[in-house]
């Protein structure tokens, strides 16, 4: 049967992430993946989880099996609220949403928001997984540089000025997906400065902000907003498990009850269990002490990325970043037009990378980027990756 013709006008287009298409080629155990966006798994507090989860079950399960309120649990609305607090991320006339993961914090926000031609500026390169929320919606991607210090200013302001029915801004500003890259100080008070004068909202998406080893924090966005005019994007899945699907929206109480009214459609409520087992961890056990363990781990892995960079990439003819947190780095190879051949040389090695077009607005056009993943491989297999993609790099380069 031919199914073409009963899809939406508004999917025919849409392709499933690659990086999901490559986790499948992934099987084999020999592939070093350096590919994807999994926290460490070697943290994960199972033991502790399984425990409150069995204790959950026990005494209150018709509180975790039954149906419960799309805003998310008091209790949970109270742990998100202090995450966000402590990033300056929330005021007193804020509603906090849970929501099933950032994801779709980030897809409802979009949808209750953009009508079919809107347009929205984001960083260039982004999140693929935002940025496929958004064409959704049928609305116009409007791309802006991320240089070493977030995006371009200049090019964000001629942006504002030169496009119509721009309605929101859309930016990860602190250890970027896919750059690693975290927006100066001054960057974000201009990006406000900017939001106010053209009157668009802005969306700050902050998954990794907890996530660092180096450097000084820099004040969110959100932080930063007088107008009420910033929805900010929290998540537990880097800080806790992305297993449980935790994510949540701090922002005007106007907009995120449409928002709520939208989760009510998409998936009544986030799931009681998950919500409940990280209400009991965080009054159980300090979650920070728990992501300082993840931060300490990730700062290790990072180096060794970097050394093993050094040590193994051809000099002068590949440029990266150095973060000072969460879970990438990108590469860029000045002197090529396509990465693909360098993706399938590093495949026939068995080590698996992404190339930069999956974060692009154009995701046809050719990239001589790819994005490297720090987090989940051991650093041995770190350091073996880096060298059988450095061999990649050689012959493909020379
Ligand atoms: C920038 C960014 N935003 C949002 C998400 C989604 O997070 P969640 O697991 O909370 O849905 C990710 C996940 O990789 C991400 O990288």
């Amino acid at each position: 049967m031919n199914y073409e013709k009963f899809y939406a006008d508004r999917v025919k287009p849409m392709k499933g992430s690659a990086i999901r298409e490559m986790f499948k080629r992934m099987a084999d155990p020999a592939i070093i993946s350096l590919a994807g966006g999994n926290p460490a798994s070697e943290l994960f507090p199972g033991k502790e989880l399984a425990e409150i989860a069995r204790n959950i079950l026990i005494e209150n399960p018709v509180g975790a099996l039954q149906y419960g309120t799309t805003d998310g649990l008091p209790a949970m609305r109270e742990c998100a609220a202090s995450r966000a607090k402590k990033v300056n991320a929330i005021k007193d006339s804020d509603q906090v949403l849970i929501m099933t993961g950032a994801n779709q914090g980030i897809d409802l926000t979009a949808k209750a928001l953009i009508n079919k031609g809107d347009k929205i500026i984001v960083e260039s390169p982004s999140f693929i997984g935002s940025l496929n929320a958004f064409r959704t919606y049928e609305c116009e991607l409007v791309g802006v540089k991320v240089e070493d210090d977030g995006m371009d200013m200049d090019e964000l302001e001629n942006a504002l000025k030169n496009n119509d029915n721009v309605k929101m801004i859309y930016t990860i500003p602190t250890f970027q997906n896919p750059t690693g890259v975290t927006m100066s100080l001054e960057k974000r008070k201009k990006m406000i400065e900017l939001a106010n004068r053209y009157d668009v909202i802005i969306l700050e998406d902050n998954p990794y902000g907890d996530l660092r080893f180096k450097g000084e924090d820099v004040a969110t966005i959100k932080s930063l907003d007088t107008d009420g005019r910033v929805i900010y994007a929290g998540s537990f899945s880097k800080i806790l498990s992305p297993g449980m699907r935790l994510g949540y929206l701090v922002g005007s109480p106007e907009i995120l009850g449409k928002v709520e009214i939208l989760k009510q459609v998409n998936d009544v409520h986030t799931p009681v269990l998950t919500q409940m087992m990280c209400v009991e961890f965080m009054k159980k056990y300090n979650i920070d002490e728990y992501i300082e363990r993840n931060r300490e781990l990730y700062g290790r892995k990072c180096a060794v990325m970097l050394e093993s960079i050094e040590k193994y990439f051809l000099e002068n003819r590949v440029k990266w970043t150095v973060p000072d947190g969460g879970i990438f780095m990108w590469c860029e190879c000045p002197d090529i037009e396509d990465i693909t051949p360098v993706v399938d040389k590093a495949l026939e090695k068995k080590v698996a990378i992404v190339p930069g077009s999956n974060f692009a607005i154009d995701m046809k056009a050719p990239s001589n980027m790819f994005r490297l993943n720090y987090s989940s491989a051991t650093p041995e297999k770190l350091e073996e990756g880096i060298r059988r993609l450095g061999e990649a790099l050689s012959e493909v380069l020379q």
